[in-house]
């Protein structure tokens, strides 16, 4: 049986168009004419002959009982004259293969994501294998705004690695990415898709990843036992980011962090506050020197003063020094370092990235969540205190929940949802704040969902830690 051709028919679906093609196959949106819906149809270039079906079969249900907000569904799995294939969810937007650079407030907020549906993954003791930007799919918002990061092909890697390839450019995971025990044969270590996460945060920001442009040997080389360069020699502004690549890129995978989202975590600490602010990561231009000239010159300080100097400074380096380590350790013993403020991508009209809509920066050891799930219309269903975020969205499944609703999780502060009845989650906005006062914090998350959607306070509900849904 021949494979997909757009304008026929494969597997019993309507082949709409090709959506590119990658190492292990290609992928065609279809439709499915029973449901009257649009899927995305990947075959697989793997050679499907011996035990082949049975593993294929193991593993497709095993990616499809992952149920997270950041992973693609996988809806459907077969074998067609010998061509493997699934159907999962058609995701509008682009995978971040292009090669470009992005803001470092976009890096941390999609690194976020990603991370959250690794370690939600790897719970349940699934490993990506190939994580790498074209496999992270971004939808933005109208302004341009990251809404929604799913990551995709999740096992695949697996499924070809133990088949022989028939396709001749096939590869198995993508070296560039590749962690250096999968490369010495290691399989299924959670701690190599951490090292492919911060392989590819390293690409997003700099345009590089860490030994891009050697050849083949030199590259198995480089990642088996080379450092990686620090990301400070491409962009100085990044230096704060140095000891955190250099751990989730370490070689030993025990050295690496305890999670993906404590990787992240460290990522969105280690990111320079003013350096965060800038909407583009560029070299920072250096000030500009003094002004050179007798009247203006202050005499130099003399031998003491720069010894009481250098005292004060070596004083405050071990000061920040020690501060910074405290801030590490209960970073990584937090079980769930995630940053205590996010919204669900789905339903946000605008969503924060990392730090609280009110501009504080969130804060990492989260004691508890608070959460709330917005139905299609608008409507708040669920709101109260749980476990974590998985949590909130396996309790708000019994009520329905699915991908066309939205949600926002909290650990202090207050949500603030603006929706009107027939309005769809969509076109909703909520928001987050953390505040000092129960009221400071309300009116900031009020005040941003009426500016996100132009509607006025009689169609903001505003839920506080605390309150009850009644
Ligand atoms: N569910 C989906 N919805 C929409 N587009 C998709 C979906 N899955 C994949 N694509 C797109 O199809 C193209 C091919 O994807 P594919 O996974 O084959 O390539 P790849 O990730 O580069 O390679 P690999 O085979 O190593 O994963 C990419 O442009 C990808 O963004
Ligand atoms: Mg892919």
């Amino acid at each position: 049986m021949a494979g997909p051709v757009p304008g026929g028919e494969f597997a019993g679906y309507e082949v709409l168009s090709l959506l590119g093609r990658g190492g292990m196959g290609s992928v065609f949106l279809v439709r499915n004419r029973h449901l009257e819906r649009r899927e995305a149809l990947k075959v697989l270039a793997v050679d499907s002959q011996g035990d082949f079906a049975a593993r294929f079969g193991a593993e497709a249900r095993t990616v499809a009982s992952l149920d997270h907000p950041g992973i693609v569904t996988v809806y459907h799995h077969g074998i067609d004259g010998e061509i493997p294939w699934f159907t999962m969810q058609y995701l509008e937007g682009t995978d971040l293969s292009g090669g470009q650079r992005l803001p470092l407030g976009e890096v941390t907020q999609i690194v976020r994501q990603v991370a959250d549906a690794l370690d939600y993954a790897h719970a349940r003791g699934v490993v990506h294998r190939d994580v790498k930007p074209a496999n992270i799919m971004v939808r933005r918002d109208a302004a341009g705004a990251v809404e929604r990061v799913t990551v995709l092909d999740f096992g695949i890697a697996r499924l070809a690695g133990a088949s022989s390839l028939t396709a001749a450019d096939s590869f198995v995971g993508t070296l560039t990415y590749a962690a250096p025990e999968t490369i010495g044969g290691r399989r299924d270590v959670a701690a190599a898709d951490q090292y492919a996460l911060a392989c590819t945060a390293y690409e997003l920001l700099t345009g590089r990843t860490p030994f891009a442009g050697l050849p083949t040997p030199a590259l198995l080389h480089a990642q088996l036992s080379e450092a990686p360069p620090p990301i400070s020699r491409s962009i100085p502004a990044l230096a704060g980011l140095d000891h955190v690549f250099a751990r989730a890129l370490a070689k030993d995978p025990a050295q690496r962090y305890r999670s993906c989202r404590a990787f992240a975590a460290a990522l969105a600490a280690g990111a320079d506050p003013a350096t965060r602010r800038q909407t583009r990561v560029a070299p920072v231009p250096l000030p500009p020197p003094p002004p050179v000239g007798p009247a203006t010159t202050p005499p130099p300080p003399n031998r003491s003063t720069i010894t009481i100097m250098l005292s004060l400074i070596a004083i405050l380096i071990g000061i920040a020094v020690i501060a910074g380590a405290i801030l590490l350790i209960n970073r990584d013993d937090s079980a769930s370092p995630a940053p205590d403020v996010s919204s669900s991508p789905a339903g946000a009209a605008a969503s924060p990235s990392g730090v609280s809509p009110s501009g504080a920066p969130s804060s990492a050891a989260a004691a508890a969540t608070w959460g709330l799930v917005v139905s299609p219309q608008g409507r708040v269903i669920r709101f109260g205190h749980y476990d974590s975020r998985e949590d909130l969205l396996s309790k708000a499944a019994t009520y329905g929940y699915d991908e066309s609703w939205g949600y926002a999780t909290f650990t202090t502060g207050c949500a603030a949802v603006a929706h009107a009845t027939g309005v769809s989650a969509g076109s909703a906005a909520y928001y987050t704040a953390r505040g000092a006062t129960r009221t400071a914090a309300s009116q900031a998350a009020v005040d941003r969902s009426q500016q996100a959607t132009g509607r006025t306070s009689s169609t903001v509900s505003t839920l506080c830690v605390g309150d009850s849904l009644d």
